[in-house]
């Protein structure tokens, strides 16, 4: 066992949520290790989740309007032949780029980088086992536990990564199957089956629920809905897998009525289960330091300290939304609370994006919530037909809709569908942050012609004067 090293801070788990915690923590001037089992920082993020999934959502994209738009705006080319194994690179090119600029990271802000599981022996020890099974202790003031997530899996459809795949085994499939069906109409189910089915799949969703993408506000998942539908996309909802076989001709799935009834089968290539994620803290020495997990296996904490002195958790090891940016959001308040200073993360200025075509981008209360609420509000709403950019793209579909307090006009809520929506509710965030009020935007110039005035001019529409439709 090599001789015990002394830090401030050990961090475990080299995700979002590690690696950002260690970039602070080393900006702080803190004596910082991270430890990662993979063999490369990034975590689920970069290796097998945000990054792999936006660059085969990238190139699927340009691969249809290659196929079926070019045409339409007079760009005559032969119709385009798919090379998978390009495509597959190209995305494991990136991934592997950003990695590397994850370990430059770590270099620049001092942290040490042990590649090996870490597991918490007891109060302040942490013990690296090497992928060669030799091991080291850290002494440390202060542990991060920032192990993520897994796919959460379903009983009686076993994933064996080729017929029956989680996410990662559908970021990297050999060829494009005839038929995909994708169980969990939740972001991963859509985005992926996106990806398939601009590459070539029918792809059937099937959804335990009655709607699709459980979170998102209800006008807005019932447009996404139709215009996945529009793109050959089929969907059973209010249904549940109950069986799988695999078999030389494929998966035959049985299916139910989620309430019960007459089951149905359906057979499919490739079937992608994609139910939600639960936390990973497998091998992570809980026990030595007295933290028990709830009952879905979050680390329970107040404000990231967990039940053990100098024990802290981030990112989707804790509840809150399973996103990268929410766990860089918990890293740096962690980091900051270590270092006496005053971190807060407010969760419901965390913004999500669904990267599909139209994406659907939204932060604060849904409609749905607050009407639960009792909460009065009034309601601005623009469509991407009435803006100048959507239309000279040809990319009309979607719209933006601002909630503000009825009394104070305080923004609650903004939810946009459109393309690249992603990149416009950044504002909003701000505006929120800010306590900002609709009409603070609505009287915020805009740059012309950008999608960004839909933003304004479904502000605008709270206090009834839109102006441009
Ligand atoms: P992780 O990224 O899961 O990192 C935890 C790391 O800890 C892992 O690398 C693991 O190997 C390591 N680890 C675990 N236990 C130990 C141990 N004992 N010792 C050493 N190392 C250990 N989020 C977004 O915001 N935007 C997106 O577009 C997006 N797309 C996604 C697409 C897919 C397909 C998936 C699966 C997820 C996506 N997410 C996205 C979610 C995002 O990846 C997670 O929310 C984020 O990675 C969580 O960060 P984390 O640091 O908490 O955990
Ligand atoms: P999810 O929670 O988004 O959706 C899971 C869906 O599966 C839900 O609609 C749920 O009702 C349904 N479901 C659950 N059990 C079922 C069953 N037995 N049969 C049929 N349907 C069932 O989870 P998903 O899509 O797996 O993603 C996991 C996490 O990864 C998300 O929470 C998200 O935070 C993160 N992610 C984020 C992305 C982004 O920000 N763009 C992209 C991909 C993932």
């Amino acid at each position: 066992m090599a001789e015990d090293q002394n830090f401030d801070v050990v961090i475990i788990g080299g995700g979002p949520g590690g690696y950002n915690a260690a970039v602070r923590a080393g900006q702080l001037g803190l004596k910082t290790a991270i430890v990662e089992m993979r063999g490369v920082l990034g975590g689920t993020c970069l290796n097998v989740g945000c990054m792999p999934s936006k660059a085969l959502l990238h190139a699927s994209e340009l691969f249809e309007a290659a196929s079926s738009e070019f045409a339409s705006i007079g760009i005559e080319v032969p119709a385009p032949k798919l090379n998978l194994v390009q495509m597959m690179k190209a995305k494991q090119d990136s991934v592997t780029a950003l990695t590397k600029g994850v370990e430059f990271l770590m270099k620049k802000n001092k942290v040490t980088y042990f590649v090996g599981r870490g597991t918490i022996a007891g109060q302040g020890r942490v013990t690296v086992t090497g992928n060669d099974g030799a091991t080291q202790t850290l002494v440390t003031k202060n542990i991060v536990i920032a192990t993520g997530s897994e796919p959460t899996p379903l009983p009686g459809v076993d994933v064996d990564q080729k017929q029956i795949v989680d996410s990662t085994g559908a970021l990297s499939l050999p060829s494009v199957p005839k038929s995909l069906v994708v169980v969990g109409a939740g972001i991963i189910g859509l985005e992926l089956g996106s990806v398939w089915r601009r590459l070539g799949a029918q792809v059937t969703v099937v959804e335990f629920l009655d709607r699709i993408t459980p979170g998102m506000d209800t006008e807005v998942a019932t447009a996404f809905q139709k215009a996945l539908v529009k793109q050959g996309v089929s969907f059973k909802l209010g249904t549940k897998v109950t069986k799988a076989a695999t078999g030389a001709k494929g998966v035959e799935l049985t299916l139910e009525p989620a309430a019960g009834g007459a089951q149905e089968k359906v057979t499919a290539d490739v079937v992608l289960v994609a139910i939600g994620r639960r936390p990973f803290t497998k091998g992570l020495g809980l026990e030595t330091v007295g933290v028990t997990t709830d009952q879905r296996g979050f680390i329970p904490t107040n404000h990231f300290k967990t039940a053990a002195p100098g024990v802290w958790a981030i990112g989707d090891v804790i509840t809150g939304p399973m996103l990268a940016h929410k766990a860089e959001e918990d890293a740096v308040a962690c980091i900051e609370l270590i270092a006496g200073k005053a971190g807060h993360v407010d969760y419901n200025l965390v913004p999500s994006v669904v990267y599909t075509f139209p994406e659907v981008a939204w932060v604060g209360q849904t409609e749905d919530q607050l009407k639960a609420a009792g909460v009065q509000y009034k309601a601005g709403k623009f469509p991407f037909t009435a803006n100048s950019r959507a239309k000279i793209n040809h990319e009309t579909e979607g719209f933006v809709k601002f909630l503000a307090d009825a009394k104070t006009d305080k923004v609650l809520g903004v939810h946009m569908m459109g393309p690249q929506v992603g990149e416009m509710v950044g504002e909003v965030c701000v505006l929120m942050a800010f306590g900002g009020a609709s009409e603070d935007l609505a009287r915020t110039c805009h740059p012309h012609p950008t999608r960004s005035e839909a933003v304004r001019q479904a502000a605008m529409g709270v206090e009834g004067w839109t102006m441009q439709a």
